[in-house]
């Protein structure tokens, strides 16, 4: 069994991807079924930087094979959120549970095991532009894996082919239309197998139709192979299109504000903020 980690830093952003690559060795599935309710449970979470606290007491959880979406203003600890949930950074106070093991008190193997059962895309953690996107997805499997070479390629190319970019191979990012160079990273995030996606804003910089293709492959991925999606986006369209559920950020109150799916909250939350901003409303004059 080849087991694998990666942690790359890509200017501000950072991009993780990890699995355990056990299908090719015993054609077993991906992401074998553990009895854990929630794949994610975040507990009591409170983040900040430099000891401020930004977001208090921040409980929620996500099922396996959800697509969780997270919502707010700009400013209101969305990335801050996720960064302390994949443990980038250390919360103040709390947990967080990834299949019922707690990654901020996990140490050494225990918190790297933990660390590969999830991949992140950042909004700026893009492809690298030296290389094509073929060796953009290799990479990950050179690094952290034993594979011979032409299982790496093997490997590399069914990711491509399941994002959709099979016979862009060999082209450079910079060949590729701004939805492409989304769909090959979420790729090279796959490319160790994840069980769980954490995508902060992948439609930042995308015209609709790209924007509407990388929905279309979160659906995808998410019904075809049960992958876990958690999302940061504020586009409207995709929030209808993809969220099972959304949670909603708030500054004033440094908490969730609401939560549930997302046109009943539109419809009829209780909060007017929260139906506003659902709604594309403009704040009364
Ligand atoms: N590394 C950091 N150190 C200190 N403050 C930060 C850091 N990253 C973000 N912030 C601040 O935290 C606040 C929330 O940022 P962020 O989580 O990026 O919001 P969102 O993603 O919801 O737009 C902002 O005021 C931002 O300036
Ligand atoms: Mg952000």
């Amino acid at each position: 069994m080849v087991t694998a980690l990666v942690l790359i830093v890509v200017a501000d952003g950072v991009f993780v991807v990890g699995s355990l690559l056990s299908w090719h060795m015993n054609g077993s599935a991906p992401h074998p079924s553990i009895d854990s309710p929630s794949i994610i449970r975040v507990e009591n979470l409170t983040v900040g930087y430099g000891g401020t606290p930004m977001l208090q007491d921040v409980s929620f959880e996500v099922q396996r094979g959800e697509v969780l979406v997270i919502l707010g203003g700009s400013g209101s600890g969305k990335s801050t959120l996720l960064k302390h949930v994949i443990g980038l950074y250390p919360p103040i106070a709390g947990h967080v549970y990834i299949e019922g093991e707690d990654l901020v008190a996990a140490e050494g193997a225990t918190r790297l095991a933990i660390l590969r059962k999830f991949g992140v895309m950042y909004q700026s953690g893009a492809l690298f532009g030296s290389m094509t996107l073929l060796e953009n997805v290799r990479l990950p499997l050179e690094m952290f894996t034993s594979l011979s070479d032409e299982a790496v390629d093997l490997v590399a190319r069914t990711k491509l082919d399941l994002v959709q970019l099979s016979g862009a191979e060999n082209l450079m990012p910079a060949e590729l239309s701004g939805g492409m160079r989304k769909r090959g990273a979420i790729a090279r995030a796959m490319a160790l197998d994840p069980a769980i996606l954490f995508l902060d804003e992948p439609s930042a910089g995308l015209d609709p139709i790209m924007s509407a293709e990388v929905d279309q492959l979160v659906l995808r991925l998410s019904r075809s192979l049960g992958v876990t999606f958690v999302v940061v986006t504020h586009e409207l369209a995709s929030i209808f299109t993809i969220a099972g559920r959304v949670i909603m950020l708030d500054k004033r109150s440094k908490g969730i504000v609401a939560q549930g799916d997302p046109r009943e909250l539109r419809d009829h939350s209780s909060d007017e903020w929260v139906r506003r901003f659902l709604n594309r409303e403009p704040e009364p004059a």
